[in-house]
């Protein structure tokens, strides 16, 4: 690593950077939890450091993911005005910051976009990037499947991380197959749809009883709720995952968008290890001896991918710009 990262910037672009700093002292913690002099340091330097990796240096399209207060983003920007950066945000206050810092500082090769990457990654954002770059974003292996549908082929995701982690290194190498059903996994939950259909209600009483029994804190996030209606949800939601398991990418924006109203649900990332041991239990009960070790599995595995999507937004902690 070179040991002064900045020092390839012209007075101009220090200026410029100088500009959005002054801007988030005087958001001070309202936008980021870093305020103090250092800021230079942490913020402008932290991020070009990025231009270690040659992949970004060469980038056209850069997607910034969690964009936070626009580190890295507006210093990539600065640094690389060949480049076009999309500043990829969900809190709208983050974004209003960066939009204004991006205008006083006149850096005109970064958008600003007030959305969640994965909405962005079922739209114009697919298969769009070089790079996506991301600073203290949740977990690796989260990031991992954020970043993949922005990539094209061959893209680079970059992350920075406080300190490298050992586990979460591990978890990202694990990361390509999360969302991977073998074929014979999906046709084994198909096969099994039929005889749980049928006995639907049984399964989804089944299922509450053993939640509200092993969770106590799940249990009071159904108080007030018309239960017989909920049950039929789930009945249709289950039925959906079944008939697109070979189809993920048509699954993500449901699925995201579930997810997204269980953020308003008072749902904890937690609740979905218990969710996922009532479900099982309750197909013992539904299906007997009919559900084997093979097709307990199966159904391990579709209530994986269901869940690793469905806990992304639970999971993600913008940690560096605290909200
Ligand atoms: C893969 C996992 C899950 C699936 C497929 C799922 C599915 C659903 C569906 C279809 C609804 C109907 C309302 C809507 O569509 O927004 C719902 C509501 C609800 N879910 Fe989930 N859910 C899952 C995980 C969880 C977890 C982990 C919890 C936490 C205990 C939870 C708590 C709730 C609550 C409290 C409601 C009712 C909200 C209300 O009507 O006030 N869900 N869920």
């Amino acid at each position: 690593m070179s040991p002064d990262p900045t020092a390839a910037l012209g007075p101009r672009d220090r200026e410029r950077l100088g500009k959005v700093l002054e801007l988030l002292a005087a958001e001070r913690a309202s936008v980021s939890s870093v305020v103090d002099e250092r800021a230079w340091k942490v913020h402008v330097a932290d991020s070009l450091t990025g231009l270690e990796v040659p992949e970004l240096v060469a980038a056209g399209r850069v997607a910034d993911v969690g964009a936070g207060a626009g580190f890295p983003g507006l210093a990539l920007a600065v640094a690389l005005p060949d480049a076009q950066i999309d500043l990829i945000e969900s809190i709208g206050r983050k974004c209003a910051f960066m939009t204004n810092a991006a205008a006083a500082a006149a850096i005109p090769n970064a958008t600003v976009l007030n959305t969640r990457s994965e909405d962005w990654a079922a739209a114009a954002g697919r298969a769009a990037y070089d790079v996506v770059t991301a600073r203290a974003v949740g977990r690796l292996s989260t990031l991992a499947e954020l970043a993949s549908p922005l990539l094209k082929p061959n893209g680079v995701l970059i992350a920075w991380k406080g300190k490298r982690d050992e586990e979460e290194e591990a978890q990202l190498t694990n990361a390509a197959e999360p969302l991977a059903m073998t074929p014979e996994q999906i046709l084994l939950v198909r096969s099994s749809w039929p005889a749980i259909a049928d006995e639907a209600d049984a399964l989804t009483r089944h299922f509450y009883a053993h939640l509200f029994d092993i969770d106590e804190s799940a249990a009071r996030l159904f108080s007030g709720v018309d239960m017989t209606a909920q049950r039929k949800k789930l009945a249709q939601a289950l039925a959906v995952v079944v008939h697109a398991l070979d189809d993920v990418d048509c699954l993500l924006p449901p699925l995201a968008a579930l997810a997204k109203r269980h953020t308003g649900y008072g749902v904890e990332d937690r609740h979905f290890d218990s969710v996922g041991d009532a479900l099982l239990w309750a197909m013992t009960d539904v299906l007997g001896d009919a559900f084997t070790p093979d097709l307990r599995d199966a159904w391990a595995q579709a209530y994986a991918m269901v869940s690793s999507v469905m806990r992304r937004p639970f999971a993600r902690d913008d940690v560096a710009v605290a909200s």
